[in-house]
């Protein structure tokens, strides 16, 4: 339910400092779907525990330039502009209305933080250099201007992630040869930018099991799908692939697990319930993507199933590279 702060000032307080993100924006600011509610969450306040978490590992320093991609509320702008001067603070945001209204909202409170109306994903060349990029909207792909656009030895702190596990925080050191080499260093699930998005969504009218290729697993579903570190590796080998559960209302422990690439309109899907040690899966499309999940967790099992801590991504201007590691995050990496 939206809520002004003019309306209910102490339960708006609540909301706001609540350890959950508050939904600002849906469906771009235009809401579409059942009562036009909107399907998508297109912009929120982060969790003020996942700000705190994501400026201590900023780690920035006083006479640092901050670059922020995704103004929004303009909140953690502010708390930017609060330790390093609002002149060191840049924030951008692809959403005009939104910019408009973070850019009133940070003059009003006394932080005139530069809030551009732009891509983020072209950083923002007229500031650059700067010591700190980081980014309040996921990334599956970290782009290259972000790394052109910072000082040797800076950092670039983004969410990072893919359809099938959206939920970890990358820090890259910028290299002096222009290159970045970033590790894993928490925990945290964000929208994704703008042009990075995938939407899926399950249609069972359209998902017809007749005509599905038909067969079973004895990989449990929550192995593939209940595991963080699991869900990192398979999300990695199985691109543009959301994965969606929907427990049965009706039985305790039951439901269904869906995979669907909407790109080449494929999808499988697995059935679940108690005590028992074999699925059936029904996969339709060009993809078999059942097929490929399975075959990831395996490799991730056989590979003595990796953590965060041992995934390395590096930037190039040619694109993004992300391996596996023998050593592990080092001590002293930010949390
Ligand atoms: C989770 S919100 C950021 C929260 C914000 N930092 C705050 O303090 O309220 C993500 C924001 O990123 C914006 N965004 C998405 N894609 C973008 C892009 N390509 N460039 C700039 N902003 C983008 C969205 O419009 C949304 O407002």
């Amino acid at each position: 339910m939206p809520l002004h702060r003019c309306d209910d000032p102490q339960e708006w307080m609540q909301r706001a400092y609540a350890p959950a993100a508050v939904i600002t924006q849906v469906d771009d600011g235009h809401p579409a779907g059942p009562g036009q509610r909107g399907r998508y969450i297109t912009s929120s306040a982060s969790q003020p525990n996942v700000v705190a978490l994501m400026l201590n590992a900023l780690d920035a320093a006083t006479g640092m330039r901050v670059l922020e991609i995704g103004t929004a509320t303009g909140y953690n702008a502010a708390l930017l502009a609060h330790r390093l001067g609002s002149q060191n603070v840049t924030s951008v945001e692809i959403d005009p209305d939104l910019a408009e209204h973070a850019r009133r909202a940070l003059a009003t409170t006394g932080y005139p933080v530069t809030v551009i109306t732009a891509d983020g994903t072209q950083g923002y060349p007229p500031h650059a250099p700067y010591d700190r990029i980081m980014s309040t909207a996921a990334v599956q792909q970290v782009p290259y201007p972000w790394v052109a656009q910072t000082h040797p030895g800076g950092k670039i702190l983004t969410p990072w992630g893919t359809p099938y596990h959206n939920g970890a925080l990358a820090s890259f050191t910028v290299n002096r040869d222009g290159t970045a080499e970033g590790r894993l260093v928490g925990n945290v699930a964000f929208m994704f930018l703008r042009d990075q998005r995938i939407y899926a969504s399950i249609d069972d009218n359209e998902c017809d099991q007749t005509t599905a290729r038909a067969s079973h697993t004895n990989v449990a579903p929550y192995r593939v799908a209940g595991d963080y570190d699991a869900a990192l590796a398979i999300g990695r080998k199985v691109p543009d692939c959301p994965v969606i559960t929907v427990p049965d209302p009706a039985a305790e422990l039951t439901g269904t697990l869906w995979f669907i690439d909407p790109t080449t309109d494929s999808w499988a899907n697995l059935h679940y319930q108690p005590n028992t040690t074999t699925y059936p899966v029904h996969q339709s499309g060009p993809r078999n993507l059942w097929d490929e999940i399975e075959t990831a967790y395996h490799w991730w099992r056989d590979a003595e199933r990796p953590g965060p801590d041992r995934w390395q991504i590096t930037i190039t201007p040619k694109g993004q590279r992300v391996t596996l590691t023998d050593t592990t995050t080092p001590t002293g990496a930010a949390p």
